[in-house]
């Protein structure tokens, strides 16, 4: 049967099954339901969905045979004479444009990841959600949408998650049916499939830019001032321990990449991470990437084992991508010991959260510390705190640069040197604001002098309180009454 009947037949059995009343598919029910509330329109199956499919098909039978040993043009010139010759034979009519536009799907099938590359190509784009092989969303400028994208079908799709899996030399099947993974560019790729995903694998792509973003381009967005800036640079060369919190994919690690640039390009550096995301620029740069099991369950290697392991290739500092357990301890115990001027990011919702985090996760490593002795250990350890948030818009902000002052009693003191604050005259959904400092003299000023690093007093002094259009301050002015005041009143009662 030719190709063009195939489709005939296709169609026909499309109608039937919509004409039938019986129940929908789970994934025609969930197109359905998404049509209904999404913003855009659902991607239905369309003959041009069906044709791509039975041509690919015949696409992979002709070329898969001579793809092992060509290069990456010579592929995509048999993959392009391949389709020329599938759509003639089969005598499937498509117009000029249309052809391109298939051939180069059709290249995109064969040799790349499908609908996922132009997404990958599209610099607008920060992270690629893939529900199903029909349920594509992306977040561009911090805010998801969906796509009208999809994989021609869930083999396609499962291929597409087996690559890009298996480049890395990890496996994704029912016996390690999540897996983290890495794009070749160094995009982070996380797949999680069923029956632990309840409908359908789900593939989660954080991109990765070529370009990571510099302090100036977190000026440009509004993320950081130029007197942060100023604080942060002089915080990482005065060697402060630096806690990054936020919540998830709010920045923490491109806030981490961002101060580890101002490392001075002498010291020896070793970043700790699970999927390595880290792109610090310095010539003496170590990178250590941990390791899930094998299939047999052996041969795991934690953050926390690479955090000990690093502690005897006589780093400098140490930055650890994220802390989400028992490493924690570890990293605490070298900051206290000598390596100065670490990093690490936690996941929480403020600083004071963030520490919290911390001390649950030291509790994690095993060992039955009294609180307070942790608290001691975090008081004496971290340094500073930046917190990132996401705003409504999808703005990405620093909300609180905060300066960990030591313990009094069983409590952490926190002081905050840089606070963002919200302005009046915002849109719903668009709040207007700014990170401005306190003005408090941070205590941290004291080991900048000792270490002759200069920072502009400036930097720290406080705008002028907000004033409503009346002139009065924002804040109501409380005026508490004197001793004589107050016998008046309750003579008076
Ligand atoms: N200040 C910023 N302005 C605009 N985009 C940003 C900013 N910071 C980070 N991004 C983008 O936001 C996305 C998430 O950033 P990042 O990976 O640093 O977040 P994260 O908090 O580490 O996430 P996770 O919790 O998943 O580890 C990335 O695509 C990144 O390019
Ligand atoms: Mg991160």
């Amino acid at each position: 049967m030719k190709l063009s009947e195939k489709l005939a037949a296709l169609e026909e059995e499309e109608k039937a099954a919509e004409n039938a009343n019986g129940t929908l598919t789970p994934s025609a029910a969930r197109r359905k339901a998404a049509t209904a509330t999404g913003p855009r329109p659902r991607t239905v199956p369309t003959s041009w969905d069906a044709t791509k499919r039975q041509v690919r098909e015949l696409v992979m039978e002709e070329v898969a045979p001579r793809m092992r040993g060509l290069t990456g043009d010579e592929l995509t010139t048999e993959v392009k004479e391949a389709v020329d010759r599938i759509l003639q034979r089969e005598d499937v009519s498509v117009s000029p444009l249309e052809r391109r536009k298939f051939v180069q799907e059709m290249i995109s099938d064969t040799l790349g990841y499908g609908p996922l590359d132009a997404l990958l190509q599209d610099a607008t784009v920060t992270e690629i959600m893939c529900n199903n092989h029909d349920d594509i969303w992306v977040e561009r400028n911090g805010l998801i949408e969906r796509t009208d994208l999809s994989f021609a079908d869930d083999s396609q799709y499962r291929q597409v998650i087996e690559k890009i899996v298996s480049a890395v030399g990890r496996r994704v099947d029912e016996a390690s049916p999540m897996v983290d993974a890495r794009l070749p560019d160094g995009s982070r790729v996380n797949a999680i499939i069923p029956p632990l995903a309840i409908h359908g694998s789900v593939l989660t792509i954080r991109k990765f830019s070529a370009d990571p973003y510099t302090a100036k381009d977190l000026i440009n967005f509004g993320t950081y001032t130029i007197d942060l800036v100023t604080v942060l640079e002089a915080c990482v060369r005065a060697k402060l321990n630096v806690l990054v919190s936020g919540g998830t994919g709010t920045g923490k690690t491109t806030n981490l990449n961002v101060l580890s640039s101002f490392i001075p390009n002498g010291e020896r550096i070793i970043t700790i991470e699970d999927s390595a995301e880290l792109q610090l620029q310095q010539p003496h740069v170590i990178n250590l990437e941990s390791r899930p099991a094998n299939a047999e369950g052996q041969g795991e290697v934690k953050i926390r084992d690479l955090v000990k392991n690093a502690l005897r290739m006589r780093p400098d500092r140490i930055i650890v991508g994220e802390c989400r357990s028992g490493e924690a301890l570890d990293m605490l115990q070298a900051m206290n010991t000598g390596h100065e001027g670490s990093m690490t990011t936690v996941h929480s919702n403020s600083a004071r959260d963030g520490l919290s985090r911390l001390e649950t996760m030291v509790l994690m490593a095993g060992f039955e510390l009294p609180v307070k002795a942790i608290r001691e250990q975090i008081a004496s350890a971290i340094d500073i705190i930046l917190h990132v948030d996401r705003l409504p818009d999808g703005r990405r902000v620093v909300t609180a640069m905060t300066e960990v002052q030591g313990l009094e009693g069983e409590t952490i003191l926190l002081q905050d040197i840089f606070k963002y604050r919200f302005l009046p005259g915002g849109e719903r959904g668009k709040p207007l604001g700014e990170l401005v400092a306190t003005g408090l003299r941070p205590k941290f000023m004291d080991k900048m002098l000792e270490k002759e690093i200069e920072v502009p007093a400036a930097s720290f002094r406080a705008p002028a309180p907000l004033r409503q259009p009346n002139g009065n301050g924002l804040r109501r002015r409380v005026r508490i009454p004197d001793d004589g005041e107050i016998a008046e009143r309750e003579r008076l009662r």
